[in-house]
Formats: structure tokens, C-alpha cells, sequence
């Protein structure tokens, strides 16, 4: 990365012992090719110099907002209007509360609430594990992540209080491979290749009045469109009944009931690459809805239900099938029901998290589950959740890991679809 495409990213280093791993972040990121532009706090330069990070970066370092070295004292617009992101790590608890509620009271701060909407903030949590697990710090994480807001780990592991647990922040190789994610996406992957995705619940009729349907608002299915739009592909969005606005740039089919759904995926399947079910799609409906409302009587009520298709288990049997990807929503042993579910529904990868938690939230903790075995997502919101898993799918698609039995391992492949 060079020239007119280089990247500026302002390092915002906060006052917590993960501060020392700045210095190597900061390495990383000029070896990179991306310039940085460090502001410190006050309580950051007791655990490393200015001069040093000043000495790294090969520019100025801030501390104060009343700096005479930024035009007009200017300094949270100035740093803050040419940023393509900003990544405060390490972030300790106390800034954290401060993002979340709005404080702006020192430079770094200051900065963070002045940037364009467009300029992404990631946040690298460093502390001690009572400190993360705090119901106060967990409140101010789920209110950033709400706030778009991308929090990247923290790690579990020994920390320098002696403790051990959640609370490190993540290594810097680790750190600069998420900020060149968000500066770089692996920006149109799936160009020139065609996604079909289902999404929210079904409703399926009783009588003209009232059917069964389920609390599937749809987020995690049209940011999943969203994000395979934003890498480059054609995607078709089956939507169940929600609320939200239909994604711009994709092709919205509205549907009701299950069958619907399924005639609409059979109709729009032919020359799909990647499937992406990740609809709430009813298990069952009323045999024979009726026509008429159903009048009140005292008696007790029995109504029939007959299982409905199970789109994903037969789109996935198709002779050339495109490269599928379940959800699994589960109440309990959720990442054990979901390996069982990949395995029966025999596809490459599913994502497994907690119906409970998921349903209705803006943010998502999930697990990816393919051929290799787990990989656990940080918690994060649901459009960056999406990115994630667009990504981890994309890549196994272009590498070849077509539908397969499971458990054939990747030499029986014979070819890579279209890559
Ligand atoms: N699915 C589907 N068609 C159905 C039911 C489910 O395409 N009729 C898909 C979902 O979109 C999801 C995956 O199958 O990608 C798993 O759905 P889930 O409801 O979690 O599992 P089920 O197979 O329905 O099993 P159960 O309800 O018993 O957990």
C-alpha cells in the first residue's frame, strides 16, 4: 500500500500496562504502510514515553488537548477529520465508560466523539479480568457494540496482576490484521459470483387472522446480504415478515409462509454460488388452514401440523450445489447441536449461537463451525458479525471446500467452482 492509497490511522494508547505492546502495533502498522498518528492520555505516558511512540510512528504525538502545536487548539477536529479509523488500544475500563457515555473531556476522547460518521472506532480492551467481567464494564461494551462501535477481544490468558482470565488485550499481529480488515476489506471477494441468502421468520397460516410464527427479526440475515453485497457479490434476499428496511443494491423477495420461501429459492437458485440460510423457517404448519376465521367455542382446539421442507438439506442435495451455510439457533449445548446439525444437513459450515441471545439484538456471539472445527467469534454487531462470517465463508468457498459428506476430507475435491 503506497502512495495515494496509504491509510491514516490515529492510535489512541490509554493508561493500562498493555500500552508497552503499542510500540510493536505500531511497527506492524507502518511496516504496513500505514501511517500513524499517536495521541496519548496522561495516564498512557506513565507506562510509555511520547518520545518513543513520536520516535515509531515518525509523527508528532498528542496529549493535550490545548496543544499549541494543532491550529487554533483545533486538535480534535484536525486529528480526527483525516483518520480513516481510529483503534484505541490498549482501552482500559474507565475509557470504555467514558466512549459509552459520550465523556469527552480529554484529547483522545475528544477525538473519538468528533469523528466522522464515516471513520470506523475500534476499541482493545486491556484489563484486569474482575475489572472486564464488571457488570458496569459489560454494560458500557454492550452499549459501544450497539453504537457501532468495534471492540476486538479481549484475549483469556495470564495477565501481569497474576491473575488469570479474560481481560488481555489482543496481540498486535492480531489487532493489525482486524484494522487492515476494516481499512482493506478483502474489498469485493466474491466479485462476479451470485448469493442467494433467506432471511427473518415464516408465518404460517391457521386462518385468515392468525398463524405461527416465531421472534426472528431478520438483523442477522439482511446484514449477512449486506456484507456479501459489500464484497462483491450479486445476492437475492428471500425475507420472511420484518420490520427492518430492505438492503439497498440487493434483490428483495418478500414471502410469508415456508412453501413460499422454498418456491422462491427453487425459483432463484440457478446459477447461485454461495447459500446462505439463514431464516427462521417454520418446522411446521397447519395442514389445512382455513378460510374463514375460527370462531371461540369452549372446547379445547387440536390443530394439525404437517412438517414443512427443509430448504437448506435440500438445497444442499442439489446436484452442484452452491456452497451452503447454516444457522443454527440453539437454547442449550449450542455449538454440540450445531456440529450435529452440519452434519446432518451435510454442509460445509454453520453458525451456532444462542437463540436467546441473539433474537431481537443488535449485536451476535456466534461460533463458526466448518470442516476444520470451532472458531469462536468475539462478540461484536451484527454487521460486523456478518463481515466476519462472509469472509470466513468466502474463503473456504474460493479455496474449494464445496459441499461435501462431511468428514471427506478436502483432496476428494476434484474442482474449485468457478474460483
Ligand atoms: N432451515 C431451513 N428450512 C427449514 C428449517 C431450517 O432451511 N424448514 C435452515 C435454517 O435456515 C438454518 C438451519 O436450517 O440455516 C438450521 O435451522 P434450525 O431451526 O436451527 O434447525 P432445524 O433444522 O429446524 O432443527 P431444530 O428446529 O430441531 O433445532
Amino acid at each position: 500500500m503506497t502512495g495515494k492509497t496509504a491509510k491514516r490511522v490515529v492510535l489512541g494508547i490509554t493508561g493500562g500496562i498493555a500500552a508497552y505492546k503499542t510500540a510493536e502495533l505500531t511497527r506492524l502498522l507502518k511496516k504496513a504502510g500505514i501511517d500513524v498518528q499517536v495521541v496519548m492520555t496522561d495516564a498512557a505516558t506513565q507506562f510509555i514515553t511520547p518520545v518513543t511512540m513520536q520516535a515509531l510512528s515518525g509523527n508528532p504525538v498528542f496529549v493535550n488537548a490545548w496543544d499549541d502545536r494543532i491550529a487554533n487548539n483545533m486538535g480534535h477536529i484536525e486529528l480526527s477529520r483525516n483518520a480513516d479509523a481510529i483503534l484505541v488500544a490498549p482501552a482500559t475500563a474507565d475509557f470504555l465508560a467514558k466512549l459509552a457515555n459520550g465523556f469527552a473531556n480529554d484529547l483522545l476522547s475528544t477525538l473519538c466523539i468528533a469523528r466522522q460518521p464515516t471513520c470506523p472506532l475500534l476499541v482493545a480492551p486491556a484489563m484486569n479480568r474482575e475489572m472486564w467481567e464488571n457488570p458496569a464494564t459489560q454494560r458500557n461494551v454492550a452499549q459501544l457494540i450497539t453504537d457501532g462501535v468495534v471492540v476486538l477481544g479481549p484475549d483469556a490468558g495470564d495477565q501481569a496482576c497474576g491473575d488469570t482470565g479474560m481481560g488481555r488485550m489482543l496481540e498486535p499481529d492480531v489487532l493489525l490484521g482486524c484494522l487492515k480488515e476494516i481499512l482493506m476489506p478483502a474489498s469485493r471477494i466474491l466479485a462476479g459470483k451470485r448469493a442467494l441468502v433467506t432471511a427473518g421468520p415464516t408465518f404460517e397460516p391457521i386462518d385468515p387472522v392468525r398463524g405461527i410464527t416465531n421472534r426472528s427479526s431478520g438483523k442477522m440475515g439482511y446484514a449477512i446480504a449486506e456484507a456479501l453485497k459489500n464484497a462483491g457479490a450479486d445476492v437475492v434476499l428471500v425475507s420472511g415478515p420484518t420490520s427492518l428496511p430492505p438492503p439497498s443494491g440487493v434483490k428483495n423477495i418478500s414471502i410469508k409462509t415456508s412453501s413460499q420461501m422454498f418456491d422462491e429459492v427453487k425459483a432463484n437458485l440457478k446459477g447461485v454460488d454461495l447459500f446462505f440460510a439463514v431464516a427462521a423457517v417454520a418446522d411446521y404448519t397447519p395442514a389445512t388452514p382455513k378460510t374463514q376465521k375460527i370462531k371461540k367455542s369452549t372446547e379445547n382446539m387440536t390443530i394439525d401440523l404437517i412438517p414443512t421442507v427443509d430448504i437448506l438439506s435440500w438445497v444442499a442435495s442439489q446436484n452442484d450445489a452452491p456452497f451452503c451455510v447454516g444457522f443454527a439457533a440453539e437454547s442449550e449445548n449450542v455449538v454440540e447441536y450445531a456440529r450435529k446439525k452440519r452434519e446432518k444437513k451435510q454442509i460445509p459450515m454453520i453458525v451456532a449461537n444462542s437463540a436467546l441471545e441473539a433474537i431481537g439484538s443488535d449485536s451476535n456471539r456466534v461460533t463458526i463451525i466448518d470442516e476444520a472445527g470451532d472458531h469462536a467469534l468475539t462478540v461484536a454487531h451484527k454487521a460486523e458479525v456478518a463481515r466476519q462470517i462472509v469472509s470466513h465463508a468466502a474463503n473456504l468457498f474460493l479455496s474449494g471446500k464445496r459441499n461435501q459428506p462431511v468428514g471427506v476430507t478436502s483432496p476428494a475435491l476434484k474442482s474449485v467452482k468457478n474460483a
